[in-house]
């Protein structure tokens, strides 16, 4: 009997190992052979832990699973019987997984993350045997498919390979960033704890797009589970000859290390990370030179976000065409959106571009979770623009919301009821900014905390006018001055809650249209 338990670290949060052990102890005690496999996260975060089981009419979920439940549990699953109350029926049917389209997280949660066999079993590896049956079309297949970064700055990707291939050098460098420190995102996690192969596998194909022999993903400290599943993913694949001096047989190298971040948001800035891979302080590099021409080392690099690289296999292996076909405009393919905040069904929703803000807080989401009117959303991190309910048919797409002045970074989407002070949010931007910023550059190491001191002016009703002026200058001079999207973006948050929100500063709301 095979029973699937998530050793996500959000599943673990919620009591998955307490639940596991005890799936053990009452097979065990019930002389039932079972076998338990921590498998990753099906993203559904009310319901976890998540236990799904095998049987003939498929995986069967029951969530969310307490330590008290399991003896009632594994009796209904042990005679493969009767409605329990847990009981959700086949995984598959589940509509909130039944609505997505699921390409970059098409394994997550489905393969057990710590068997190469299952990965292959399950359709990995089939975009590296067509990466390498025509290494030369690897950099336009990618571009075709109209990939852009999935960090947040949306560049397409292939142009950035395309970039480093050409740069001639001895030796170049491939650097996934997992330093996920956006507010309401745990996506990179999530994948590297689901399906870590397709990561190793991803950042090889770039290794050979771009004749690069040696990867480093570079993980927050905070991710202890996702970088023990990596290590151990990099360790397999190495015996099994993917990675190392012969990939798949082959003329090409390639080799992976896990790097831990030391804390500072700064550090999921490109440049601070290559400084802090370098062993050095993470501090925010002037460009040009773009990490592209010079980048780890002072050599050329591929520096891509995880989820840019882990989507690079389904583009391979189904092709461009079939990728590009999801999406809209300039926004091609599917966007793993992460639901977070107050919010009643928050987790991992994978779709297509398009989809719009209001249907995913409203209907994917469920509105929030203490029952009260959603009034604020904000998109993108703590660098994102809150969106009032007016804009909530914003299409999820980089123009759309560039339009809008907002952006979707790394698709994280934080909820707030109408009890949210959004002067406090204002304030919160910069507070968060004065204590991030590196220092190297005066707009956000004296404007943030200028900001947070004029925010709190305002906030006591003290020469709001005047104050309030101050602080639309101070965050032109943060979005103009700034030398990365630190300083430069934290006008948006606060920017945006002055805009759509203008109550909480004590000013007269605008009229609604
Ligand atoms: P950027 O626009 O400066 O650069 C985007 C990427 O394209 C970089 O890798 C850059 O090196 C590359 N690039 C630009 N021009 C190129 C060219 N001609 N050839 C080759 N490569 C080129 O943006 P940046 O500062 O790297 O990222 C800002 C974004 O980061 C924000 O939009 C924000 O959403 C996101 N962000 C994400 C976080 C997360 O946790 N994932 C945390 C904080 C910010
Ligand atoms: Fe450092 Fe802030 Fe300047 Fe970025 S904007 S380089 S974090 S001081």
């Amino acid at each position: 009997l095979r029973i699937y338990v998530p050793g996500d670290a959000a599943a673990v949060a919620c009591g998955a190992d307490e639940v596991a052990m005890s799936l053990e102890a009452a097979a065990f005690n019930r002389k039932v052979d079972i076998k338990l496999i921590r498998n990753g996260s099906r993203g559904m975060h009310w319901l976890e832990p998540l236990v799904e089981v095998e049987t003939a009419r498929g995986r069967i979920a029951y969530g969310p699973v307490e330590p008290g439940d399991v003896e009632s549990v594994f009796a209904a699953i042990a005679a493969d019987a009767g409605p329990h109350a847990l009981c959700l029926g086949p995984t598959d049917d589940i509509p909130w997984l039944k609505k997505q389209t699921r390409l970059t997280f098409a394994r997550c949660g489905v393969v057990d993350p710590r068997s190469l066999e299952d990965y292959r079993a399950h359709g990995g590896y089939r975009g590296l045997d067509r990466a390498l049956a025509d290494p030369a079309n690897i950099i336009n297949e990618v571009t075709q498919s109209g990939l852009r970064g999935r960090g947040g700055a949306g560049f397409p990707t292939g142009i950035k390979w395309k970039t480093v291939a050409e740069a001639k050098a001895e030796q170049k460098y491939i650097v996934c960033n997992a330093d996920e420190g956006d507010s309401g995102t745990f996506a990179d996690r999530m994948l590297m704890e689901g399906d870590p192969f397709v990561l190793v596998e991803g950042m090889t194909i770039a290794g050979i797009a771009v004749g690069a022999t040696k990867g480093y993903i570079y993980i927050r400290s905070e991710y202890p589970h996702a970088i023990a599943v990596m290590n151990d993913a990099i360790r397999t694949a190495r015996r099994m000859g993917m990675l190392g001096p012969s990939v798949c047989g082959t003329a090409y190298a390639f080799d992976l290390e896990v790097r831990m971040g030391a804390g500072a948001y700064v550090c999921g800035e490109e440049t601070a990370l290559l400084d802090s891979l370098e062993g050095k302080r993470g501090q925010v590099r002037a460009k040009p030179p773009l990490p592209a021409h010079k980048g780890l080392f002072g050599k050329p690099t591929v520096i891509n976000n995880v989820l840019s690289l882990a989507t690079v296999p389904i583009i391979m292996d189904k092709g461009a065409e079939f990728y590009k076909n999801f999406g809209t405009g300039r926004s091609r393919g599917t966007m793993p959106i992460q639901l977070a905040g107050n919010i009643k069904h928050g987790g991992l929703f994978e779709t297509a571009f398009g989809i719009t803000l209001g249907e995913l807080v409203d209907d994917i989401g469920g509105g929030t979770l203490s029952g009260r009117p959603v009034r604020a959303v904000q998109v993108g991190g703590p660098l994102g623009a809150y969106f009032p309910r007016a804009l909530f048919d914003a299409p999820f797409d980089y123009e759309a919301f560039a339009a809008r002045d907002g952006l979707i970074g790394h698709g994280g989407v934080v909820v707030f009821d109408d009890t949210v002070d959004m002067a406090k949010q204002a304030r919160f931007a910069m507070e968060f900014c004065a204590v991030e910023s590196c220092g190297k550059c005066t707009p956000c190491r004296i404007g943030s905390t200028r900001g947070v001191e004029t925010v709190d002016r305002i906030m006591q009703g003290i020469e709001v006018t005047k104050n309030l002026e101050v602080l639309e200058d101070l965050c032109n001079t943060m979005k103009f001055g700034s030398l990365c999207a630190l300083g430069g973006f934290t006008p948006y948050p606060v920017m945006s809650a002055l805009t759509h929100f203008p109550e909480d500063f004590g000013r007269a709301p605008r009229l609604q249209a």
